[in-house]
């Protein structure tokens, strides 16, 4: 089945690594050109690379989205490689459990800023230029923690509820004009986010008492029906599908990828 995106012009946060790095892969293999997103300049080169090898078409912007004008800058810099932007995922992020009690205010504050001001500030960026060509396609990737907020991750939940509000308002708004916008809430996923040193499995261990980072994995996945943790590509699907001409009915969803972690019919 190909998903209608040859030629498109994508621009994806947090591109780097993780589930925006796959995210760009799929769209790449799809025929979509991808503008990736991310701090890390090395990294952000290093991984381009590896998809350049795989045949993609792809350029890169090195932006903290969190900065002021981050989505003129994005909307220059896709103008300057390829042209509009057909199809932007707000997918930067980041996370680290820490109890409700010990989470300070700049904590909230920043994921406030991480996770509903820059997507807010890029989808107005994008907006525009999507009504002109009456087609568009956004992906915010909220969290299951966003619909059921974890006691460890007080701050990032709070901010990725407040992208889905912000997701299903823009949705509502724009829909009529071609422009489907949907969020994502994936559980926990075999990123870097959970599996680099000291990451989110590192600090579940700690806090589980388990012996190995295996049995700590073991315990996040007996969390969720499913009875594991996700892998990058099973939730790059999902994005890459409703960013593409297949999901042409769907909006204003908050779509679950989460192996049946959060317990309602939402
Ligand atoms: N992994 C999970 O279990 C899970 C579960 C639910 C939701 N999510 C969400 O899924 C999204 C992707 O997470 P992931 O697991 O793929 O994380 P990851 O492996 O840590 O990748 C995060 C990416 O975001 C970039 N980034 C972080 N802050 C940024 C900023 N301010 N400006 C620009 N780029 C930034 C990082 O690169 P630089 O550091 O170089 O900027 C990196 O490319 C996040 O929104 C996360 O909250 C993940």
């Amino acid at each position: 089945m190909r998903l209608g995106v040859e030629n498109r012009v994508c621009a994806i946060t947090g591109a780097s690594g993780g589930i925006g790095f796959e995210v760009t892969r799929q769209l790449c293999a799809e025929g979509a050109r991808v503008l990736m997103i991310s701090r890390d300049p090395e990294q952000l080169a290093a991984m381009s690379e590896v998809v350049r090898a795989e045949g993609a078409t792809v350029a890169v912007l090195v932006l903290d989205v969190t900065e002021d004008h981050a989505g003129e800058h994005i909307v220059a810099a896709a103008r300057q490689e390829f042209g509009g932007i057909d199809i932007l995922v707000n997918n930067a992020g980041f996370a680290r459990r820490q109890a409700l009690e010990d989470t300070p205010e700049e904590d909230f504050r920043a994921q406030h800023e991480l996770s509903v001001m820059a997507p807010l500030n890029l989808m107005r960026s994008v907006i525009p230029g999507m009504r002109e060509r009456s087609w568009g396609r956004i992906v915010n990737v909220s969290s299951s923690a966003g619909k059921r907020p974890s006691l460890m991750m007080p701050d990032y939940s709070v901010g990725k509820a407040g992208m889905l509000s912000l997701s299903r308002m823009f949705a509502e708004r724009y829909a009529r004009d071609g422009i489907l916008v949907n969020a994502v809430c994936p559980g926990p996923t075999r990123s870097e986010l959970w599996m680099q040193p000291g990451g989110l499995l590192d600090q579940a261990r700690e806090d589980s008492g388990a012996a190995t980072r295996k049995e700590a994995e073991a315990g996040v996945g007996a969390q969720r029906p499913i009875n594991r943790m996700a892998t990058p590509e099973e939730i790059a699907s999902v994005i890459t599908f409703l960013c593409s001409d297949r999901a042409s009915f769907v909006s204003g969803s908050a779509w679950g990828a989460d192996g049946g972690t959060v317990p309602v019919i939402i």
